[in-house]
C-alpha cells in the first residue's frame, strides 16, 4: 500500500512516518513539510496514493480532505485534526470559533474511536481520527453511560499531557524555561475543544446526554495522557471493572490492569490504552486511562483505522504495551 504523510514535519507526522517504516504492508510514498526531503503541502495533492494522511492543522486539514476527495475517490484518506469530528457547521463553530473549512463533509467520515467504531471504519473512505484526550477519556467513558452503570450527567475528568500535544509550532507557554519544574491547569471546566467532540461522541453511541466537566493540565514530560475520571455510580468497582474487561475482550490495544493504576512508562511509544476501577468516596468510583498521545491519540490510532478500511489486521505495523 502506497501511503503519503501530509504534515509529516510535525509531530504527529513524524509519528506516523515511524510507525509506517516499519508496517509490514504500507510503504510511506510521499510526505509533505516545509523542509528537505519533503514535498510542497500542495504537491502532495498531485500525487496518487492507496490511502492519506493529514496530519495538518485544523482549518487547513479538511480543505486537503475535500481536494483528496475529489481528485482521488477511491483512496483513503485519515484526517487527526479536529476539523471532521463534531456533526454540524454549527458545533464546529462553536467549539474552532470559526466557520468550516468544508462543510460538505460533515457526517460523510465516522468518527476514529477505533475499538468503538470498528463497523463504520471497514467501510468507510473517510475517518476522522479522535482528539487525543477524546480518546482517553471516551474508551472507559462509552461503555460505562452504554451499560448504565454510571450517570452522565455528573462526569468529572482530571486530565494531564505532556508537551507534544501542543504540537511542534515554536510557544513562549511552552519553552522549556516555562513547563520544566512546573505543573499547570489549563482551558478549565469546558473551555477545552475535546469537551465538543467527547459529548458529540457519547450522543452518538448512547443517546445519552453527557455532561462533562474536564480540566486538562500540562506535564512536564514530553509524552503521555493520564486521564483520572470521577464517575457517580450505583455500581461497585468490580462491576465496572468488569464491563470495561468485557468491552474490550479481543480488543488488542485496550487492557484493564490493576491494582495499581497505569503509569504513563507502560503505554508511551506504544498504541495500547491501559484502565484501572477504583473505589472512591461512597457512590463515586475513579477510572484511570493512560495512553500515548502521538501513538493512541494521534499516529497508532490512525494506521489502525487504516489497517480496517484496508482489511488488513487491525494491530499490522503497531506496538502492544509492555507485559
Ligand atoms: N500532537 C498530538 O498529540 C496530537 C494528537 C491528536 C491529534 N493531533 C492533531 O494532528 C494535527 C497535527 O498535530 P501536530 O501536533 O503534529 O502539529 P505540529 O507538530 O504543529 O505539526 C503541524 C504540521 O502541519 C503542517 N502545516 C501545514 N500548514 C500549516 C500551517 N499553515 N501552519 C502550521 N503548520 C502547518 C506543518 O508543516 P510545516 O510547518 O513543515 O509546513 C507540520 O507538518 C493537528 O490537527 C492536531 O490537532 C495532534
Amino acid at each position: 500500500m502506497n501511503v503519503g504523510v501530509f504534515g509529516a514535519t510535525g509531530y504527529a507526522g513524524r509519528e506516523l512516518v515511524r510507525i509506517l517504516a516499519v508496517h509490514p504492508r504500507a510503504r510511506v510514498a510521499f510526505t509533505t513539510g516545509t523542509g528537505d526531503g519533503h514535498l510542497a503541502h500542495e504537491g502532495g495533492l498531485e500525487r496518487k496514493a492507496d490511502a492519506y494522511f493529514l496530519s495538518l492543522p485544523h482549518g487547513i486539514s479538511a480543505t486537503f480532505a475535500a481536494r483528496l476527495r475529489v481528485a482521488h475517490p477511491s483512496a483513503v484518506v485519515v484526517d487527526l485534526s479536529g476539523d471532521l469530528r463534531l456533526p454540524t457547521a454549527a458545533a464546529y463553530r462553536e467549539w474552532y470559533g470559526h466557520d468550516h473549512p468544508a462543510p460538505e463533509l460533515l457526517g460523510q467520515a465516522p468518527y476514529g474511536l477505533t475499538e468503538l467504531y470498528r463497523d463504520e471504519i471497514r467501510s468507510a473512505r473517510l475517518i476522522s481520527n479522535p482528539g487525543c484526550y477524546a480518546t482517553s477519556v471516551l474508551l472507559p467513558l462509552i461503555p460505562l453511560v452504554r451499560e448504565n452503570l454510571i450517570d452522565p450527567d455528573d462526569v468529572i475528568v482530571d486530565a494531564k499531557s505532556g508537551t507534544t500535544g501542543a504540537g511542534r509550532a515554536p510557544r513562549e507557554d511552552l519553552l522549556f524555561s516555562e513547563v520544566a519544574d512546573d505543573f499547570s491547569a489549563y482551558a478549565p471546566g469546558r473551555a477545552h475543544r475535546h469537551v465538543g467532540e467527547m459529548e458529540a461522541a457519547v450522543r452518538e453511541k448512547t443517546g445519552r446526554d453527557l455532561r462533562l466537566t474536564f480540566c486538562p493540565h500540562l506535564l512536564p514530560v514530553r509524552r503521555g495522557i493520564l486521564s483520572a475520571l470521577y464517575v457517580k455510580t450505583d455500581a461497585g468497582v468490580d462491576r465496572l471493572g468488569a464491563a470495561l474487561a468485557h468491552a474490550y475482550e479481543g480488543s488488542p490495544f485496550v487492557r484493564v490492569v490493576g491494582p495499581a493504576p497505569p503509569r504513563l512508562s507502560d503505554v508511551v511509544h506504544t498504541n495500547e490504552c491501559r484502565l484501572s476501577v477504583h473505589a472512591a468516596a461512597p457512590g463515586r468510583v475513579v477510572v484511570f486511562s493512560a495512553l500515548d498521545n502521538l501513538v493512541k491519540g494521534a499516529a497508532g490510532q490512525a494506521v489502525q483505522n487504516l489497517n480496517l478500511a484496508l482489511g488488513l489486521p487491525e494491530d499490522a505495523g503497531l506496538v502492544r504495551g509492555r507485559a
